[in-house]
């Protein structure tokens, strides 16, 4: 399996393996396809990486600029981890989870000081996830139960990481 940069190419295949991932997921389809699509199109610091089987794709992380502020220094600029998706047949064998380690030596390597994401507290803290809440930063989704947000800290004080943590603006619903 190769994990790389999407083209141009790979964009009507993603659409698909987001909208099979979430429709027979637990958690359903929401839209999150159309979301790649438009995230693709508005937010001009991101990392969209592909798992390439045989020729096909399998699955498929995004990255997206992320920010948190403290209130008093400028935002930190990180990263943002959603969706990550697997083709249904394709899932529990590590596909997912060599697109998120390879997303996050790329960003490491960048100097991105941060990577958060809102899931599952089963399954990220193997990836360097920690529960956000424990460094000071917090979600500015409402209603976020405080295990699921997480944040990897790369930055070399992770003291430094504090504050409202929050998506590219593509995330939030209109007004
Ligand atoms: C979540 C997902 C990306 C994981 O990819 P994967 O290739 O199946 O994962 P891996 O094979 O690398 O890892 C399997 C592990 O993930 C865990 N896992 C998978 N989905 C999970 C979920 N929704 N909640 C908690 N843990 C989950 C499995 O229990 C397994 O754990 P184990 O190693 O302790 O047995 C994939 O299942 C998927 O596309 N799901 C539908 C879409 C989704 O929910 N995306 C995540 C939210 S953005």
């Amino acid at each position: 399996m190769i994990i790389r940069p999407e083209t141009s190419h790979d964009i009507p295949q993603i659409h698909r393996v987001v909208e099979r991932a979430f429709s027979q997921s637990e958690l359903g389809h929401h839209g999150e396809a159309e979301l790649v699509d438009t995230l693709r199109a508005s937010c001009d610091q991101s990392l969209s990486l592909v798992a390439e089987l045989d020729g096909s794709i399998v699955g498929h992380a995004l990255f997206t600029r992320a920010t948190l502020d403290n209130g008093q220094d400028p935002p930190r600029i990180g990263m943002g981890m959603a969706p990550v998706s697997v083709l249904p047949d394709r899932q529990q064998g590590g596909v997912g989870s060599q697109l998120i380690r390879d997303g996050i030596q790329r960003l490491r390597t960048e100097k991105v000081p941060f990577v958060i994401v809102l899931g599952h507290p089963s399954y990220y803290p193997r990836f360097g996830f920690l529960q956000a809440s424990t460094l000071g930063v917090r979600s500015d989704f409402p209603d976020v139960p405080d295990d699921h947000f997480m944040i990897h800290p790369m930055d070399s004080d992770p003291s430094r990481l504090s504050g409202i943590a929050r998506y590219h603006d593509t995330f939030y619903p209109a007004g």
